[in-house]
């Protein structure tokens, strides 16, 4: 008894000096470990991860450490020293970090490896001719929620609703039909996945007890078990539930597996057509001319065309709009890159300067941040200026540079390296052919023609494509003839 006793505060006394007693090593970046035992910055950074890094940012320059709840994380904001992480594969790995929040979030464990060849399996059905009929599904499912359902809008009068959950429903239901089968549960689906949306990122955050969230994944995991359809062609779903098959993945795990998806697959499309649709309708001049750019379309076709076919946007480029969307990503597409660090390392910055990254630490990058609120980068880097990716020619603009020096990597909205996203062109689309739908078939507005975009919700930092703290008001019906375009 006395020797348990004995031994107990042993592992305690050494837990305390590895988690409380760390000194800054030479070489190593600047040490943060804030006031608190163990949690360090913990609350500061669950609160409002942007504000937290941009405090440290000015206070310790492009390279720091923090501790943050019993982990140790450098953070990176050099863009120019972001390679040395995204391509090391020795010193850094990514799914173990990748596998511990799968399993916290999604209760699910995949068999060791299975991700490489589950990100083989996603890409082939994100291209060639997979990538054909995913996008031509996903304009028939928009089309028909939007213009033939009569139950999101009509021609007869106006309808009011906040132009986020207008976005994030449409897109929800659109993408859900073209992965998930076409069955007629989407509206209740969607419902549930907002609640389990919202609830997510405080389970993540550890502010929130697993069984708090038990209730809502266990009703999507009925709306998603694994079922055979006979006699209509292999979905998106089907094909997945085949490859977990072959993988041996008991069907368990494979319901889990499938609600993965589905929170990957949905989760970042509705919030981007929200936030661009929202810096339109708060920019006259930005929509004038993405509307202007659209208009120049339908002349190079049918004159006489009633209502403009998305073909168009499909056939032809679209720098303006292409612009918009990316100075929409700039601004709200907010991933965090992690890793751990397996065996210690030597990062170089873009200046030279080298610091050792220690082995069982983590290494984190946030590049809504730096660069893509990086001033030297991207001037004015609050404002929505739709033309930003454009040069005066109306060719992409592509080059971007700090302190004289060009920059790799001037945006990362899609992530980058081995956990980038494989849905980017599908998404892409997706987001085009909705804002084309929307812009062109409905007369949409600002109930209140001098409001502003809601702010931020700070929670969703890390998360993906951020969410708004509130709505914007819009009403909307559908437009009669193209001519009033
Ligand atoms: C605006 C829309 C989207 C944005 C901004 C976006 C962004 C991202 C980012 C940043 C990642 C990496 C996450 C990480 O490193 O933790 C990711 C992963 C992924 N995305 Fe997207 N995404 C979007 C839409 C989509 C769509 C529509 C699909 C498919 C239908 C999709 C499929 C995936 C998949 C499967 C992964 C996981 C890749 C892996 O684990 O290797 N994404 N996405």
């Amino acid at each position: 008894m006395l020797l348990t006793i004995l031994l107990l505060l042993n592992g305690l006394l050494i837990l305390y000096v590895i988690c409380f007693n760390r000194k800054r090593q030479q070489k190593e970046p600047p040490l943060d470990k804030g006031f608190l035992p163990w949690l360090g910055h913990a609350l500061e950074f669950g609160k409002n991860a942007a504000k937290f890094l941009t405090r440290m940012k000015e206070k310790h320059g492009d390279i720091f450490t923090v501790r943050v709840a019993g982990n140790y994380v450098t953070v990176l904001l050099d863009p120019n020293a972001f390679d040395g992480v995204l391509h090391d594969t020795v010193s850094l790995d990514v799914s173990r970090i990748r596998g511990l929040s799968i399993q916290k979030i999604f209760g699910l464990q995949m068999p060791n490896n299975m991700h490489t060849s589950e990100r083989k399996w996603m890409e082939e059905q994100f291209k060639g001719v997979n990538l054909i009929e995913l996008n031509s599904s996903m304009n028939i499912n928009l089309r028909n929620f939007l213009l033939n359902d009569g139950k999101t809008c009509s021609a007869s009068e106006w309808k009011q609703e906040g132009l986020f959950s207008l976005c994030y429903s449409l897109l929800f239901r659109a993408g859900y039909l073209t992965l998930f089968e076409g069955s007629n549960n989407a509206a209740a689906v969607y419902k549930e996945f907002r609640n389990f949306d919202n609830l997510l990122t405080q389970l993540a955050r550890g502010s929130l007890k697993r069984e708090d969230i038990d209730i809502s994944r266990e009703k999507l995991w009925t709306f998603l078990s694994p079922q055979r359809t006979n006699g209509r062609m292999q979905s998106w779903k089907q094909s997945y539930q085949d490859f977990l098959n072959n993988e041996g993945v008991v069907e368990e795990m494979q319901t889990k597996a499938l609600l993965l998806q589905l929170w990957t697959t949905q989760c970042n499309t509705g919030p981007a057509v929200f936030w661009f649709l929202g810096f339109l309708l708060t920019h006259p001049e930005a929509m004038e001319a993405v509307m202007s750019e659209i208009r120049g379309l339908s002349t190079l076709t049918d004159i006489s065309l009633k209502r403009p076919s998305s073909k168009l946007m499909a056939e032809h480029s679209t720098p303006v709009f292409d612009s918009a969307l990316r100075e929409t990503l700039r601004l709200t597409a907010a991933v965090m890159i992690r890793r751990e660090v397996v065996q210690d390392k030597v990062l170089v910055m873009a200046n030279g300067q080298e610091y050792l990254l220690r082995r069982g630490d983590r290494v984190c990058l946030f590049p809504l941040l730096s660069p893509q609120m990086d001033p030297q980068i991207h001037p004015e880097p609050q404002c929505f200026k739709y033309d930003r990716f454009l040069n005066e020619d109306h060719t992409v603009k592509d080059t971007f540079y700090k302190n004289g020096k060009e920059v790799k990597y001037h945006t990362l909205p899609w992530g980058a390296g081995r956990s980038s996203c494989v849905g980017k062109e599908f998404a892409v689309k997706a987001i085009k052919q909705s804002v084309f739908l929307l812009l062109t078939h409905l007369d949409l507005e600002l109930c209140d023609p001098e409001a502003k975009l809601p702010p931020v919700n700070p929670s969703r930092y890390g998360y993906g494509m951020l969410h708004p703290e509130g709505d914007l008001q819009v009403r909307f019906r559908l437009r009669r003839m193209y001519s009033d375009m």
